[in-house]
């Protein structure tokens, strides 16, 4: 059992780490409102907007995680030239993460997903991107400067957050990869199943349940209580460390929590405590964010794998992609019952 004393040594252990975050980065948008009409041009609710927010996605998401629970994020990534470029831009400055490798390029849309929100109900989304493959300078620029943090020592992990939107792709997976084993770094991925990043020991990879059958082939299946006892899943994930090799293997299981694999075989359930949900968007970069953090603070895989689960837990309580403070953490470890 985790105790105060434990999870503040791992926390400012964890505070003075940096990490890079490697993917591909959006802005969240969210328009706020009431519907209490239907349109008199189509069969259709109209939404009366009162305010209007955004914050960063994706794996600026991640980075956001990372600094609100005290350390350092590093970005490496792309944003069109355009006024939701600028945002991002500036939300990552404004947050203390290091931009300078945040790169432009006009031949790119900014990845946006506006949320129209009626009452708390969402209503709609629209979501502005182009999924394609970075120009390959780009893709140099981007991979130099990671390869050049890692050898110089100015980083202590490497988080890949994929969304296969195009910033990430196996030469610059397995080039990082290869520099981050040489300089002894964590590396984690947060895999796309759609452009499966075959690279080999890992430190971390935290697909979700779904993403993890689709990344070993196999056909989904539901998942069967005690998780232990979910042969499906064991099965997913002995082909998952047979091809890929991580030392540790997170598999978040939604509601239910989360499955820890290691090289052992052994399954290690974490189960979510019962609070009230509101909005499970986001939960996925937090756990990876505050597990990373976690090993970097001198915990062991079970102990990051509670921590992450308690603060994705904190986040799926906040409408909106979300970030936990170290207070949180706290509050969530020893002030609920
Ligand atoms: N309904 C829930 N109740 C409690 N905790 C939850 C719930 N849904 C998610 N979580 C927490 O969030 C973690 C990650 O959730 P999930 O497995 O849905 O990840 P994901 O699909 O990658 O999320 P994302 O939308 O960020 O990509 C879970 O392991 C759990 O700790
Ligand atoms: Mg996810």
């Amino acid at each position: 059992m985790m105790d105060r004393r434990r999870l503040s040594h791992i926390m400012n252990k964890a505070a003075k780490a940096r990490i890079a975050v490697v993917g591909d980065l959006m802005l969240d948008v969210y328009v706020w409102g009431k519907a209490s009409r239907i349109s008199q041009e189509a069969p259709v609710p109209v939404v009366q907007v009162r305010n209007r927010t955004q914050t960063i996605g994706g794996a600026a998401n991640v980075m956001r995680n990372i600094v609100s629970l005290g350390a350092r994020a590093k970005a490496f990534g792309v944003v069109g030239k355009d006024d939701a470029g600028k945002i991002i831009r500036s939300i990552i400055s404004e947050q203390g993460i290091d931009d300078e490798f945040v790169l432009s390029d006009a031949s790119r849309v900014s990845t946006q997903k506006q949320r129209i929100i009626a009452g708390t109900q969402q209503l709609l989304r629209i979501d502005y991107e182009k999924i394609e493959p970075v120009s390959s300078s780009i893709r140099a620029n981007l991979t130099e400067g990671l390869l050049s943090a890692i050898g110089k020592g100015k980083v202590d992990a490497v988080i890949f957050e994929d969304y296969a939107k195009g910033v990430i792709n196996r030469e610059l997976a397995e080039a990082v990869n290869k520099e981050a084993l040489r300089k002894g770094i964590i590396t984690a991925l947060d895999p796309h199943p759609s452009q499966p990043l075959e690279v080999k020991g890992l430190t971390l990879m935290t697909p979700n349940r779904s993403e993890a059958f689709a990344l070993s082939g196999t056909y989904y299946k539901e998942t069967q209580r005690p998780v232990e006892k979910d042969k499906a899943l064991v099965d997913v994930a002995g082909k998952i460390m047979k091809r890929w090799a991580p030392e540790h293997l997170l598999i978040t299981l939604g509601g239910d929590g989360m499955a820890l694999f290691g090289r052992n075989g052994r399954c290690l359930a974490v189960p979510t405590k019962a609070r009230e949900v509101f909005d499970v968007s986001g939960a996925g970069d937090t756990v990876i964010a505050s597990f990373v953090l976690a090993l970097l603070g001198g915990a062991s895989p079970a102990e990051a794998a509670e921590i992450s689960n308690h603060a994705a837990g904190v986040v799926v309580g906040k409408i909106g992609t979300a970030a936990i403070t170290v207070d949180e953490l706290f509050q969530s470890f020893f002030e609920r019952e």
